[in-house]
């Protein structure tokens, strides 16, 4: 099968499974102004020296060298991408590339810094706004963050939807006998919010102590929520989405459960990775990673980076291991990836 594709007439992005990568997720940082348990370890990351961190320049350059190559949909993240000083000037820099095929700016953030950033980001081009959000009970919010800030992040919420983005989202996280009795109450806040919430089912990273006990599959989180709404209907989904979506029929906003344990989508996996130390990852999982900071640093011209990334592209696996054998494998933590 893999024999059958024509490596002259295939995009340079795509893989030997014939995945077209037409998704970038680009990290701003590694830095955070919050603690989730889940993404970062309690003992805080060593972070990259600031002279080893993509300028955004260097930002913007491969920005371009990926939407030359097919790339039309942008994500930037973290660590807390709001955090970056340069934000507004990568995502105005990043709109400029919708004159030569990309379709989408989008970001996901913890919503702590955003409020203030709403105006000028719309401004400079974003579209899409992802938003983290695991509780809607303030003490909780302390203990699954290690910071206050609940009553902010909801405001940003709340304004990012007065402000017609392209798509808000909201991600949760869920742990089980954490925030699994939530998700009722998440459901209920699409009544009146034209938000897509999606329910996450928690996954291992390095120093993130996920265990079994831990983990809510989403056919569980499904049936929770039909003891309650037993008449939700399924909604469409884009191909690559990574989430399956729901609606309770009359609300005003869905929500979906992203299901990389129980029922993974590695089959439509449209992604690219540039992680903030230049390192490019071709998969969320596993730790095969090519240092494109350092190449384009030591001069390698675009045509070679192009063929630096396309081979990278082909070594993509078919899809990751199940979540037992992921606890045990190294990754890095979730703060040094951005999801
Ligand atoms: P959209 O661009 O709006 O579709 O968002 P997204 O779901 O791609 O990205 P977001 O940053 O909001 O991440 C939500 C969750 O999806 C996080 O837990 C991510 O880790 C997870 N996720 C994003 N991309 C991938 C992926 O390629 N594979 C897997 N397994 N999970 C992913
Ligand atoms: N499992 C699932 N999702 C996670 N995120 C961070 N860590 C994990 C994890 N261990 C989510 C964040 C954010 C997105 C980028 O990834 O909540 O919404
Ligand atoms: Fe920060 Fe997001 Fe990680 Fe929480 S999940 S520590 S908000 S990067």
């Amino acid at each position: 099968k893999i024999a059958e594709i024509d490596s002259k007439s295939a995009l340079p992005l795509t893989d030997l499974f014939n995945r077209q990568h037409t998704y970038l997720r680009i990290s701003l940082t590694e830095k955070c102004n919050l603690r989730c348990t889940y993404c970062m370890p309690e003992e805080g990351v060593d972070l990259t020296p600031k002279e080893n961190l993509l300028t955004s320049q260097e930002i913007l350059g491969l920005g371009r060298i990926f939407v030359e190559n097919g790339i039309n949909k942008i994500r930037l993240t973290g660590g807390e991408p709001t955090i970056r000083k340069d934000l507004i000037d990568i995502v105005a820099g990043l709109n400029d590339l919708k004159r030569i095929g990309l379709k989408k700016i989008g970001i996901t953030t913890n919503g702590i810094a955003l409020k203030r950033k709403l105006v000028p980001l719309k401004e400079a081009g974003l579209d899409q706004i992802n938003i983290s959000l695991d509780t809607l009970d303030p003490l909780k919010f302390e203990l699954m963050t290690r910071r206050r800030g609940h009553e902010t992040v909801l405001g940003a919420m709340r304004s990012a939807v007065d402000l017609n983005f392209d798509s808000v989202k909201l991600n949760v996280v869920v742990i089980n006998k954490v925030n699994h009795l939530e998700i009722i109450d998440f459901v209920n806040m699409t009544k009146d919010l034209p938000i897509y919430i999606r329910f996450i089912e928690y996954m291992p990273f390095d120093g993130n102590r996920w265990n079994t006990e831990k983990f809510i599959s989403y056919q569980e989180m499904l049936q929770l929520i039909r003891a309650v709404h037993p008449n939700i209907t399924k909604e469409l989904d884009d191909p690559n989405d990574t989430s399956k979506a729901y609606r309770v029929p009359g609300f005003k906003g869905k929500f979906g459960f992203i299901t990389s344990m129980s029922d993974n989508f590695c089959g439509t996996c449209n992604r690219l990775r540039v992680l903030a130390d230049g390192n490019m990852k071709v998969c969320l999982f596993g730790n095969a990673e090519v240092n494109l900071k350092q190449l384009m640093r030591d001069g390698i011209t675009s045509t070679e980076l192009v063929d630096v990334i396309s081979s990278a592209v082909k070594r993509k696996k078919k899809q990751h291991a199940g979540m037992i054998e992921l606890s045990k494998m190294p990754n890095r933590p979730m703060i040094l990836i951005g999801g």
